[in-house]
C-alpha cells in the first residue's frame, strides 16, 4: 500500500537537566470537527522536541509545518540519523479528505492519499498539540477520517464592510483548523466594488468608495497582487476561493463607475444603505455583456477555482419593465416576461465562462425562468431551491437563512441551531445524494465591520465545521457542546474574538404585591454576570440567579465572563413598570410566529425592544392591524397611554398610519380617549432603524379596561424597492400610566 516515504519527522526523547516528568495530567482530545473514529491508548508521548526532515513529495507542507509547530513551543532540531519515529505516508485508500492520524510511543505517523489528506491529518495533529500546550504531551490514539461533504464553505461578504488582507487571512487560517475548503469571496456589491480590473479602473477608483451619512468615507479594494497572494495563502491551506461577481442585481457601485451599465444610463452613487435596488445592470445592451465578459476575463486569471460565483439574486425587474432596451431583447429572443430576460442574461454568462472551462455557481433565484445549463444553485430562501435543482437534474450548495446566516444574531441562530442543520434534504434519492455538494455559512457585513467579524462567525463556525466534515451518526450536540469547553481554549490561543453560543441570559418577571420583579440568570458555561442599571453596578459575580424590584424605567446592562474571559458585546435590556404590567391582556391580534415578542402578555410584560428588530421583545403582524385589550383588574387612575413602533424600511417594518386609544370602565362601552392620532410616513424613505414612542397625555381619570389598536398602512409604498407587499408593524409595548 505504501508509495513513498517523503516526509519524515523525528522525535527525540526528552533528556536533558531542564527536564521535569510531565505533571499527572489527562491529555486532551476534544477535537472540533469530530473525527469519523478515535481509538484511545493508555499512556502519552512527549511532544516537546520534534525533528522534521525535509520531504520529497511535498515540501510545501514544509515551511507550514515548521512555522505551525515553533509558534506552539515545539523545539525544531536539527536532522540526525535514521531514527525516525514519526513519518507520513503516501498509501491508496480513501477520498481526497481521508487520512490516518496515529500517535503511539515513538511518534505520529500521518497516512493519506492526498494532499489534503495530509493537511487535514496535520489539521488534527495541531489541534490536538493545542489542547495540551501547557505541557505538549499528546495522547496516544489512532484516528480515522474524512470529510462528509465535499463542499464546506464560508462566504465572507467584503463589499459591506471592506476586510484587510490580514482579516481575510486569518478567516482561511481558521477555516483550515476546523477543515472547512472553501471561501466564497463576495466581491461585488452596490456598496462597494472591491476587486482590481484593469480594463475598467473605475470600478475601484470610483465603485471602492461610498460617502456614509455621516459623511465619512468607507471603502477599499484588492490589488491584482493581493488576490494572487491571498488565493495561494488559501491554497496552501487547501481552500479554494471561489470568486462571485453580482449580476444582474447588487451592482450599483459598478454603475456607479460607470452609468451606461444601467437601463437609464443616468449617474449615481456607490449606495450607502443596506437592502436591494432597483439599479441593476441593463440586460438590452450588449456593453453590459462585453463588459462583464470583460471582467469575467481577468477574474478567470486571478483564480485557478473551476466555479465562479455569479450571484443572481435579488435584483428586482421594474427598471427592465420600462427599458426599450430591455423590452427589445424580450422580444427578439421570444421571452415571455423579465424573469425569463434573468435566465437568459444568466445562461449568456454562464456559457461564456463554460468556455473558458469554468462552471456557474448563481443563488436560488437564477431557477426562475428555468435552470440554466450546467449551474449549480446555492439555495439560500430555505432549501426549496436546492431541492429543485436536484429534482431538475443539477447540484446544489445548502446554505439557507434558517441555519446557515451567520450575520444573524444569535438570538435568532444559536450554536445549537446551526449544530441541527443538515445539508442533506429528507426524501432524497440514493443517486441524487452525491449532487449535494455541501453547505456554507454566509457573513454578510451590512452590519459587521471588520472588528466584529469573528464575533458573529465564532463559536457558530465550529457548528458549521462539524456539520459539513462529520458524519451524522456521530453528531450528538451534548458531545460537541462539551468538546467545545475544550475547544474554547483552543479559541483563545489562536487569538479569536469568539461571541456567545447562545443567548447568554433569560429574564422572567413578575408580579408581587402589585410589585414588579425581575430575576435574570446566565445562561452561560462557567459563565458569570455583572448587572448595571444605568452607570451603577448593582449585581456581580452572578453565577445562578438575580432578582431585584424594577421601579418605574431601568435601563439594563449585562458584562458576561466565561472562564477569566470577559465577552466584548454587553447586552442591555429595558423594563419599565407601568400599570399595565398589573392587568391582563383579554384580546390580542394574531401575532407572526416568527415575532412574538414573548407571548400573549408580550404587550404588556413590562420589557421594552430595542432597535434590533430580532431581539425577541417586538411582537408583529404583517398586512393587518395590531390591537390589544387590556383588563386592569380593577378600577385605576390613569393618565397617559403610550405605545413603541419600530421602522425598519429594509425589512418592510413600517410605522402605522395611526393609532387609537380607548378606554372603558365594563368593557362593553368604549370611550376613545384621542380620535386615531394619525401619521403620515409615506415620505420616510431612509434606512436607519428608528423606534417612535407615540404618547397620550390626558386629564387623570379612572378606568378598568383599555384598547390600543394600530393601523397597518397596509403594502410598502410605491417608494419602496419591494413596493405593494404586506408591511410589517412592530409593537413592543402598550405601556399605561
Ligand atoms: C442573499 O442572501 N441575498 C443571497
Ligand atoms: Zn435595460
Amino acid at each position: 500500500m505504501r508509495k513513498t516515504l517523503y516526509f519524515l519527522l523525528f522525535l527525540v526523547p526528552f533528556f536533558g537537566c531542564e527536564s521535569t516528568p510531565p505533571v499527572e495530567q489527562q491529555p486532551v482530545l476534544d477535537l472540533v470537527p469530530q473525527v469519523k473514529s478515535l481509538q484511545k491508548q493508555k499512556g502519552s508521548l512527549d511532544f516537546r522536541k520534534v525533528i522534521l526532515l525535509e520531504g520529497e513529495v511535498l515540501a510545501s507542507f514544509d515551511d507550514y509545518l515548521r512555522s505551525s509547530l515553533s509558534t506552539r513551543g515545539v523545539d525544531l532540531l536539527q536532522p540526525e540519523k535514521n531514527s525516525a519515529n514519526i513519518e507520513f505516508h503516501q498509501v491508496d485508500f480513501g477520498a481526497e479528505s481521508s487520512y490516518e492520524l496515529k500517535i503511539n510511543k515513538e511518534g505520529v505517523i500521518i497516512n493519506a492519499a492526498h494532499t489534503s489528506g495530509f493537511f487535514y491529518g496535520i489539521q488534527t495533529l495541531l489541534q490536538i498539540i493545542d489542547g495540551n500546550r501547557a505541557d505538549l504531551q499528546l495522547p496516544l490514539v489512532d484516528i480515522e477520517d474524512e470529510a462528509l461533504f465535499q463542499h464546506r464553505g464560508v462566504l465572507l461578504d467584503c463589499c459591506r464592510h471592506f476586510m484587510s488582507v490580514e482579516k481575510v487571512k486569518k478567516v482561511i487560517d481558521l477555516m483550515a483548523y476546523h477543515k472547512m475548503n472553501v471561501l466564497h469571496w463576495h466581491l461585488t456589491e452596490d456598496q462597494g466594488w472591491r476587486i482590481e480590473i484593469d480594463a475598467f479602473p473605475k470600478l475601484t477608483e470610483v465603485g471602492a468608495w461610498r460617502t456614509e451619512p455621516d459623511g465619512s468615507t468607507h471603502g477599499g479594494f484588492y490589488t491584482k497582487e493581493q488576490i494572487r497572494e491571498i488565493v495561494s495563502y488559501a491554497a496552501d491551506r487547501q481552500v479554494e476561493i471561489i470568486p462571485e461577481i453580482e449580476m444582474p442585481g447588487h451592482s450599483t457601485a459598478a454603475i456607479a463607475a460607470y452609468p451606461w451599465l444601467s437601463c437609464s444610463g443616468e449617474a449615481t452613487e456607490v449606495v450607502n444603505e443596506w437592502g436591494v435596488f432597483q439599479n441593476i445592470y441593463c440586460a438590452g445592451n450588449d456593453s453590459t455583456f462585453a463588459f462583464l465578459e470583460t471582467v469575467l476575463d481577468e477574474v478567470c486569471e486571478l483564480f485557478p477555482s473551476p466555479y465562479i460565483h455569479i450571484g443572481g439574486d435579488e435584483a428586482p425587474k421594474t427598471n427592465w419593465e420600462s427599458c426599450s432596451n430591455c423590452q427589445q431583447r424580450l422580444k427578439l429572443e421570444g421571452l415571455h416576461d423579465e424573469h425569463e430576460l434573468q435566465s437568459y442574461f444568466i445562461q449568456r454568462m454562464g456559457q461564456y465562462l463554460a468556455e473558458k472551462g469554468k462552471q456557474i455557481i448563481g443563488w436560488d433565484e437564477i431557477l426562475e425562468g428555468g435552470l440554466p445549463d450546467g449551474a449549480i444553485v446555492q439555495s439560500w430562501r430555505g432549501m426549496d431551491g436546492g431541492i429543485q435543482a436536484l429534482e431538475q437534474g443539477g447540484a446544489t450548495i445548502m446554505s439557507p437563512t434558517s441555519h446557515a446566516y451567520f450575520d444573524y444574531p444569535i438570538t435568532t441562530t444559536n450554536l445549537e441551531k446551526v449544530y441541527g442543520f443538515d445539508p442533506m434534504p429528507e426524501g432524497i434519492s440514493e443517486d441524487r445524494r452525491s449532487f449535494v455538494l455541501g453547505g456554507e455559512c454566509n457573513l454578510w457585513t451590512e452590519h459587521i465591520p471588520e472588528d466584529r467579524l469573528e464575533i458573529m462567525m465564532f463559536p457558530r463556525v465550529c457548528a458549521m465545521a462539524e456539520v459539513l466534515w462529520t458524519k451524522r451518526s456521530a453528531k450528538d450536540y451534548s458531545d460537541f457542546k462539551q468538546r467545545m469547553k475544550q475547544h474554547y481554549q483552543r479559541l483563545d490561543l489562536l487569538d479569536v474574538n469568539y461571541g456567545f453560543p447562545e443567548w447568554p441570559i433569560s429574564i422572567e418577571t413578575e408580579i408581587e404585591d402589585e410589585r414588579f420583579f425581575a430575576e435574570v440568570v446566565p445562561n452561560l458555561e462557567d459563565g458569570s454576570l455583572q448587572v448595571f442599571a444605568g452607570e451603577e453596578l448593582i449585581g456581580s459575580e452572578i453565577t445562578d440567579t438575580f432578582r431585584f424590584e424594577v421601579l418605574g424605567e431601568m435601563m439594563l446592562d449585562f458584562v458576561l465572563k466565561q472562564g477569566g474571559r470577559a465577552f466584548e458585546d454587553r447586552l442591555s435590556d429595558h423594563l419599565y413598570k407601568h400599570l399595565g404590567v398589573l392587568g391582563a391582556p383579554l384580546q390580542s391580534s394574531e401575532y407572526s410566529p416568527y415575532y412574538t415578542g414573548g407571548g400573549d402578555r408580550a404587550l404588556v410584560d413590562g420589557l421594552l425592544g430595542s432597535n434590533d428588530f430580532r431581539d425577541g421583545r417586538w411582537q408583529a403582524v404583517q398586512g393587518d392591524d395590531l390591537f390589544i385589550v387590556l383588563d386592569l383588574k380593577e378600577e385605576r387612575e390613569v393618565k397617559s397611554v403610550a405605545s413603541n413602533f419600530l421602522f425598519y424600511n429594509n425589512a418592510w417594518i413600517f410605522l402605522p398610519d395611526s393609532v387609537a386609544f380607548e378606554v372603558s370602565m365594563n368593557g362593553e362601552n368604549w370611550e376613545s380617549l384621542a380620535s386615531p392620532l394619525a401619521f403620515d410616513f409615506d415620505q420616510r424613505i431612509k434606512n436607519e432603524v428608528e423606534v417612535l414612542r407615540v404618547k397620550y397625555d390626558f386629564e387623570s381619570r379612572k378606568a378598568r379596561f383599555l384598547r390600543m389598536r394600530a393601523y397597518n398602512r397596509g403594502k410598502t409604498p410605491v417608494w419602496h424597492d419591494a413596493p405593494g407587499e404586506p408591511a410589517w408593524l412592530f409593537c413592543d409595548e402598550f405601556i399605561v400610566e
